[in-house]
């Protein structure tokens, strides 16, 4: 094939490398950067240099964790590096079923099943539970798997203005008697790191006849005292029906997983296409998800200890005069506006050392780009007022601040 021709695809990639090439020309393309080794939870090396990790999502600075390691290794020695395939026929493992046990457990649910990604959970969990003829309602700040997963299950799909509960009700109100109703939102959203609010929606849930799916990738080991999520957050355990999570964030592997009630859980193990026709997680990844759960457990220290870090940078960017927009958690955006603002100022802060991305459209809409900044349970207050110095001093040269 040649991709020379007048076609749409061609012109799309064409638009795609003009853009690449317009922001490598100004030195401010940032994204794919190879991380050249990690050390300890709160440092990285990039381009030879080391530099403070502010663009993270394993909030309690487990990657690399002793004991974490020491299982995933122990399982490589165990099983092999790969599986026999799907899991419904020889690619189930006994540590498949011990994560999910442990999943179940921390997700105070009866069962759960898991995935190679979050992503793909999202995906073939939303589709195989609603279809044509059922109604699925998304926040309109939700990830794009969620988004994915509600346009590839035929189901009519609503969205309502973000973390609105009376938006959702009024939508709510206008699905067809006896339909089927899915509600499902971010516990924790990626871009602003606000919560949902989880009490006003199960209420909608309950008075619609609605079931609730929560996505708690940046929830989990970021929300409660025992960091188990939203449900311990609000002191609302039973009310999510669909407990959904990632094992690439917090939880430093990859996959994703689904608990709940037994028979919901059931089902989509026997129902969902990505469990039957894709080979499972990778038992070194099963074994390092499973024991991070007990991490997270026995050192409760990393929780408050990410909760005093959060404060200490949302305070301190605000407190320069940052504005960084609704959030209350780990994730920290600070709000630049044009791309161009944004683009100058990582750079000033990954050529200082301090390794952040920018946030800018089509991910998020035009003139709302933003620095996505995460704080670490691994954090020293030192190294935070480090990057927070050097991020106020770009700001106010920008004129950000
Ligand atoms: C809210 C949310 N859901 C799902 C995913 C997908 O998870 P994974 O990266 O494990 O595929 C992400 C990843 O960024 C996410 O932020």
């Amino acid at each position: 094939m040649d991709f020379r021709g007048d076609d749409g695809i061609t012109r799309r990639m064409a638009v795609l490398e003009q853009r690449v090439q317009a922001m490598r020309d100004i030195d401010c393309y940032f994204y794919n950067q190879p991380v050249e080794e990690v050390l300890g939870g709160s440092k990285v090396i990039v381009n030879g240099r080391e530099m403070g990790m502010y663009a993270s999502y394993s909030y309690l600075g487990l990657i690399g964790h002793p004991r974490i390691n020491a299982a995933a290794k122990a399982a490589v020695d165990k099983f092999g590096t790969g599986t026999h395939g799907v899991r419904t026929l020889a690619g189930t493992l006994s540590i498949h079923r011990e994560l999910e046990e442990t999943i179940a457990d921390f997700k105070h649910a009866d069962d759960a099943v898991t995935f190679t990604s979050g992503y793909v959970t999202n995906l073939t969990a939303i589709s195989t539970l609603v279809g044509r003829g059922d109604y699925v309602l998304s926040d309109k700040l939700n990830h794009a798997s969620i988004v994915d997963g509600c346009l590839m299950s035929g189901a009519e799909f609503r969205r309502f203005k973000h973390n609105d509960m009376e938006d959702l009700g009024r939508r709510l109100q206008q699905v067809p008697d006896g339909a089927t109703k899915l509600v499902i939102a971010d516990a924790v959203f990626s871009m602003d790191g606000d919560v949902i609010d989880l009490p006003k929606m199960v209420e909608m849930c309950r008075k619609y006849g609605a079931y609730l799916m929560m996505d708690e990738a940046h929830s989990v080991g970021v929300l409660g005292k025992t960091g188990r999520g939203i449900e311990e957050h609000f002191d609302m355990w039973g009310s999510v029906d669909i407990k959904m999570g990632t094992l690439s964030k917090t939880i430093p592997s990859a996959g994703g997983y689904i608990a709940g009630r037994q028979e919901l859980v059931d089902f989509i193990r026997h129902g969902s296409r990505a469990y039957i026709f894709s080979a499972a997680l990778p038992p070194g990844q099963a074994a390092a998800a499973s024991e991070a759960f007990k991490v997270i457990l026995d050192e409760p220290w990393r929780i408050e200890k990410l909760n005093a870090n959060t404060k200490q940078f949302i305070g301190g960017l605000k407190g320069m005069g940052f504005d960084t927009m609704l959030t209350t958690t780990a994730i920290v955006p600070v709000f630049c506006g044009a791309d161009e603002r944004a683009f100058a100022l990582t750079q000033a802060a990954q050529r200082n050392d301090v390794f952040v991305l920018p946030v800018v459209s089509p991910a998020v809409p035009e003139g709302l780009a933003r620095l996505r900044a995460t704080v670490l349970a691994s954090h020293e207050p030192g190294e935070i007022q480090r990057a927070m110095d050097i991020i106020g001093k770009a700001g106010k040269e920008i004129g950000i601040i």
